[in-house]
Parts: C-alpha cells; structure tokens; sequence
C-alpha cells in the first residue's frame, strides 16, 4: 500500500533551489512513497476571524494534508528562520485548535541554501513548531545541502557528489513513514 507525502515547498520563487530539491527527491524516492509537491502560491494569510468560514485556498491546502500520510518539509532559511509563507501554511493545517491536520503524521525536514550552513538553524526553529504540533519528526540524518554550481544535473536529479548522501536520507525516511504511517 503506497503512502502518499505531501511535500511542502517552502520557497515561492520560480527557480527556487527547494523547488529543485523536492523533484530531485521525487526521482529517487522508492513506489512505495506516492509524492505530491506541494506549492504554497495563492495561499492568503491565516487571520483567526476567518476561521468559522474558512476561504477556499485555506480548506484546500489543509485537506492537502490531512489527506495525506505522512509530509515532508523542503525548507530555505530566512534569517535564520522558516520563510513566513511556510509558517503561514503550518499555521493554517494546525488549526482549529486541536484538530491540526499533522497530528501523529510522520515527517522529514531537508533544505538547501546558498549559505553554508545549508539552512540548518531554520530547520532547527521547524523542528521546534513540528515537535508542539506532535509530528514525529525524522532526527537523523539531517539534511543541510548546499546550493553550489552543479549541485543537479541538467535533467534536474541530483549530481553523483551528492547523490549517495540524498539516497541515504530517502531510505532512512521511507523507514521513518513505514514506522508511522497508519
Ligand atoms: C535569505 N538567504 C539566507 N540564506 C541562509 O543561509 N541563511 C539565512 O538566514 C538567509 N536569509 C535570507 C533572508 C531572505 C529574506 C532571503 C530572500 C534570502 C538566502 C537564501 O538561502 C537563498 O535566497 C535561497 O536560494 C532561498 O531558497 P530558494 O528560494 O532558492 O528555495
């Protein structure tokens, strides 16, 4: 039985390097993961007035996860944070008030950056939100990737210096959703 990951990109640039990542993951993610790339264009800002009647684009992405297994967060790092669309899009699907549509489902965080730190103190601000959200979150290994000149190759996967590395992250992730996933 497939299980189906939303993979949340937390960048809305066209060229985004976190685009680029989340299709590279998606070549060398196993059958077994059913990936759908999710963008957050269109998404207007959460404002707690609307919750009773919640627009369209906040119903949309929010069934986006609750229909799904498990997630997998792509994120760039924004002063040494999540870019605000992303932790608008978090804020969204972790409401009402305790039905937040991650409770329970398994998730990765990976991110790339121009930085050398590969977005590693975003990804520790993510890991704080995911882990009061009650989202198993994967631990090890962690994912900080650098945006250098051929990173990917021309199709798009990822070059052979890093590809080993990625498929590692992927078969520790499989097991992760394996583990969790109902
Ligand atoms: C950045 N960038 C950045 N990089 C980093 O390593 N640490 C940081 O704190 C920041 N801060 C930051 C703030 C803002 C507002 C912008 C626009 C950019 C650079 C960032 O990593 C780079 O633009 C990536 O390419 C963004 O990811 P996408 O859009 O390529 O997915």
């Amino acid at each position: 039985m497939p299980h189906t990951v939303a993979v949340v990109v937390g960048s809305l640039r066209k060229e985004s390097f976190s685009l680029k990542v989340a299709h590279a993951f998606a070549k060398i993610a196993p059958p077994l993961l059913k990936l759908q790339i999710v963008t957050l264009h269109g998404l207007s800002f959460f404002n707690q007035d609307l919750e009773a009647t919640p627009p369209a684009d906040w119903v949309s992405f929010r069934e986006t996860i609750q229909k799904s297994d498990a997630v997998l967060f792509v994120t760039p790092e924004y002063n040494r944070s999540i870019p605000g669309v992303l932790k608008n899009a978090i804020d969204h699907a972790s409401r009402p008030y305790g039905q937040s549509a991650f409770a329970g489902k398994p998730a990765g965080v990976i991110g790339v950056s121009v930085g050398v730190i590969g977005t590693a103190v975003a990804q520790q601000n993510l890991r704080n939100i995911l882990a009061y959200l009650d989202v198993p979150t994967l631990g090890q290994p962690e994912a900080f990737i650098q945006a250098k000149e051929g990173l990917f190759e021309p199709d798009g996967s990822i070059a052979a210096a890093s590809k080993q590395f990625l498929q590692q992250w992927v078969d520790r992730y499989v097991a992760w959703v394996k583990t969790y996933a109902t």
